[in-house]
């Protein structure tokens, strides 16, 4: 029988993580389980202005994931295949949570193809309970002092919480 996914190797999870997620978790741990090496890369100089630094969200993502000893965790700028052939990866991994994910991953997954013929997208539904889930949301809830709980591990949800704290300090400043 041939395998679909051939063994000893390293795929990437790219994306901007601000902040990581319960179903950033769920593919993550998917993808652990298929490939022998994964590397969650942080976007670090995508169009969006993120809440945290690339280097917050690298820390919140470790603890999220240190029990999974085949995942890594890194900031990566410039072209997302350049990264994976420095990393020698062979895979990207990339989340799909409904139909309305598709046409935009479709077009990155074609685009990243014609950069690079060698290194595919593969990928992987989260649970559905994290179907409707995004990082905006996310930090939406928490900037006015809703409960994210559900959606976040806990030192996340305390990072959110100290974070939009410091910003209403910062203001009452002004
Ligand atoms: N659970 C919860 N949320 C999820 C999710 C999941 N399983 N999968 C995706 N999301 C959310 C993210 O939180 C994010 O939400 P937000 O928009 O509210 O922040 C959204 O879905 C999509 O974001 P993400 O998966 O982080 O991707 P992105 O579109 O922000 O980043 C990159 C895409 C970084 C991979 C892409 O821009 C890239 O490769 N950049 C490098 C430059 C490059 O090579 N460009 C050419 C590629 S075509």
């Amino acid at each position: 029988m041939s395998k679909l996914i051939p063994s000893g190797k390293t795929a990437i999870y790219p994306g901007t993580f601000d902040p990581v997620t319960y179903g950033h978790v769920d593919v993550a741990k998917r993808a652990a389980q298929l490939f022998d090496r994964v590397i969650i890369c942080v976007a670090v100089n995508t169009l969006k202005t993120p809440l945290f630094s690339g280097k917050e969200r690298v820390d919140l993502i470790e603890e999220a994931m240190k029990d999974i000893t085949n995942i890594e965790v890194e900031q990566f700028e410039g072209l997302l295949v350049d990264y994976a052939l420095k990393k020698k990866a062979s895979a990207i991994v990339r989340g799909l949570r409904a139909v309305s994910d598709f046409e935009y991953e479709f077009q990155m997954a074609l685009t990243n193809r014609k950069l690079c013929k060698d290194i595919d997208t593969v990928f992987l539904m989260p649970h559905e309970k994290y179907t409707y889930l995004n990082s905006t949301i996310v930090r939406e809830i928490a900037r006015f002092g809703g409960d994210v709980s559900e959606f976040v591990p806990p030192h996340v949800k305390d990072k959110l919480i100290h974070k939009f704290r410091d910003a209403k300090t910062k203001d009452g400043r002004k």
